[in-house]
C-alpha cells in the first residue's frame, strides 16, 4: 500500500479518490485535519476497505513510526501543511511548525522506517515530496517561466517554509540516500477546494450575492492546472521519476488574477444568471492589496514531459467550466465548509481591506 499525509485536503483528496478509482492498491490516509482537511471530501470512500484514515499530525513521530510500522507502505506521497499564503502572513508559525519542523520529523521517521527495509524493499521505495512553484518567487513579465534548476527566492511565510522543506528532502537524499521526489506544481483549482483561495472564494461569494475583492490591480499572473491532471503528474513521478529529481508541473496557463474572475462571472452569468439580470461583474471589488504579493508565476513543464511522457487532459476552459459546475452541485458541501471559524477568517482577511 501507500502512505499520504494531507490527504483530507484539496489536492490531497483529490489524490486518494483518482488513486482509488485507478488502482487496487490500498491507501492509508494520515491527516491532523486542521481547518483545511475535511473527511466529507472522502464520504464516497466510507464503505472502502481500501481507504484507512489515521488522525495524526507529521510532526508526531512515535505516532508516524507507528503508523509505518503497522501498515509497511511501499511509497510516502507528502501533501500535508498549512498552503495559504494571505494566512501565513497574518500568522507564520503554523507554517514553520509544519511545513519545516513537521517536515523534518516525517522525514526522520520514514528513514528510520527505510534504514530497517529489506534491501529489495528499500531498493524499490519512494518518499515523494509535493512542493508550490512559489519557492521560485516572482517573474518579471518578459522573464522565462520557473525551470527547475531556477534559483530559490521565496518571498511570503509560506513559500519560504516550502523552500525549507524542499531543501530538507533534497538533504535526506544527498547524506542518507533516502529516495525521494519532488514535484514542484502551479497553482490549482478544482472540486474540494477551499473557498479561502481565488477560484473557489469568488464562485462561493458570487452565488451569495458578496462582493468580489480583488487585490491591488489584479494583473498578477497565476499559471493554473486542474487538479487532476496535477494529481495524474504525482502518479507519473512516483512511477517513472528518476530519484533525488525535482519536476516542475505546470499547464501552460497563465492568466491574470483579473481575467479568471471575469471568467468566472461569465460562466456563472451563463449557468446560473442573477436575478436581476446584471452581470456578476458588477460584484467586483478592488481592495488592498497583499504585502509583498508575487507578480508573476509561471511554470516550464517541458522535463516532466520530456522524461515522463506526461501531459495535463485540461485545458483552462474545460477545467474552469467543470469547476463551477461542481460548486453549483455541491452547495451542501459549500455551506458545511462555511463554519463559524470561516467566517472569523473572512472578517480577519478582509475587512482590513476594504477601502
Ligand atoms: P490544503 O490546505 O487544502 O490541505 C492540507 C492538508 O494537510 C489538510 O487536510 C490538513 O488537515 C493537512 N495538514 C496540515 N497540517 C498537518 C500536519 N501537521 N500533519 C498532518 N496533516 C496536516 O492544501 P492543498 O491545496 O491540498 O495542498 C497540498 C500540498 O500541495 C501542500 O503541500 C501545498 O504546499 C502543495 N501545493 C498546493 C498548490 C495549490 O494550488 N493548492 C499548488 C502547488 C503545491
Ligand atoms: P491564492 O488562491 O491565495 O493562491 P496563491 O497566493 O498561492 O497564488 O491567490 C491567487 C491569486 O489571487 C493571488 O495573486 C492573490 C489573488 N487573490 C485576490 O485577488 N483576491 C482574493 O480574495 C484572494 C484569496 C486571492
Amino acid at each position: 500500500m501507500i502512505l499520504v499525509t494531507g490527504g483530507a485536503g484539496f489536492i490531497g483528496a483529490n489524490f486518494v479518490l483518482d488513486w482509488l478509482n485507478q488502482h487496487d492498491e490500498a491507501i492509508v490516509n494520515y491527516d491532523k485535519l486542521t481547518y483545511a482537511g475535511n473527511l466529507e471530501n472522502l464520504a464516497s470512500l466510507k464503505t472502502d476497505t481500501r481507504h484507512i484514515f489515521v488522525h495524526g499530525d507529521i510532526g508526531d513521530s512515535q505516532k508516524v513510526c507507528k503508523m509505518l510500522a503497522e501498515y509497511r507502505p511501499r511509497a510516502v506521497i507528502n501533501f500535508a501543511a498549512e498552503s495559504h499564503v494571505d494566512r501565513s502572513i497574518h500568522g507564520p508559525e503554523d507554517f514553520i511548525q509544519t511545513n519545516v519542523v513537521g517536515t523534518f520529523h516525517l522525514l526522520e521517521s520514514v528513514r528510520a522506517y527505510w534504514s530497517g527495509l529489506a534491501v529489495s524493499e528499500k531498493t524499490d521505495f519512494r518518499f515523494l515530496h509535493v512542493s508550490t512553484d512559489e519557492v521560485y518567487g516572482s517573474l518579471a513579465k518578459d522573464e522565462p517561466a520557473f525551470s527547475e534548476t531556477r534559483r530559490y527566492e521565496p518571498n511570503s511565510p509560506y513559500s519560504a517554509s516550502k523552500a525549507a522543506s524542499d531543501h530538507l528532502v533534497r538533504a535526506y537524499h544527498h547524506t542518507y540516500g533516502l529516495p525521494v521526489l519532488t514535484t514542484n506544481c502551479s497553482n490549482n483549482y478544482g472540486p474540494y477546494h477551499f473557498p479561502e483561495k481565488l477560484i473557489p472564494l469568488m464562485i462561493v461569494n458570487a452565488l451569495a450575492g458578496k462582493t468580489l475583492p480583488v487585490y491591488g490591480d489584479g494583473q498578477q499572473i497565476r499559471d493554473w492546472l486542474y487538479v487532476k491532471d496535477h494529481c495524474s503528474a504525482i502518479c507519473c513521478v512516483l512511477e517513472k521519476g528518476r530519484l533525488g529529481e525535482v519536476y516542475n508541473v505546470g499547464g501552460w496557463n497563465e492568466k491574470a488574477n483579473l481575467d479568471i474572475v471575469h471568467f468566472i462571472c461569465t460562466l456563472l452569468d451563463e449557468l446560473r444568471p442573477r436575478t436581476d439580470s446584471k452581470s456578476y461583474r458588477e460584484q467586483i471589488k478592488f481592495v488592498t492589496d497583499r504585502p509583498g504579493h508575487d507578480r508573476r508565476y509561471a511554470i516550464d513543464a517541458r522535463k516532466i514531459g520530456r522524461e515522463l511522457g506526461w501531459k495535463p487532459v485540461e485545458t483552462f476552459e474545460t477545467g474552469i467550466r467543470k469547476t463551477v459546475q461542481w460548486y453549483l452541485d455541491n452547495q451542501r458541501w459549500v455551506n458545511n465548509v462555511q463554519s463559524g471559524a470561516y467566517r472569523l477568517w473572512l472578517e480577519k482577511n478582509y475587512a482590513e481591506r476594504d477601502q
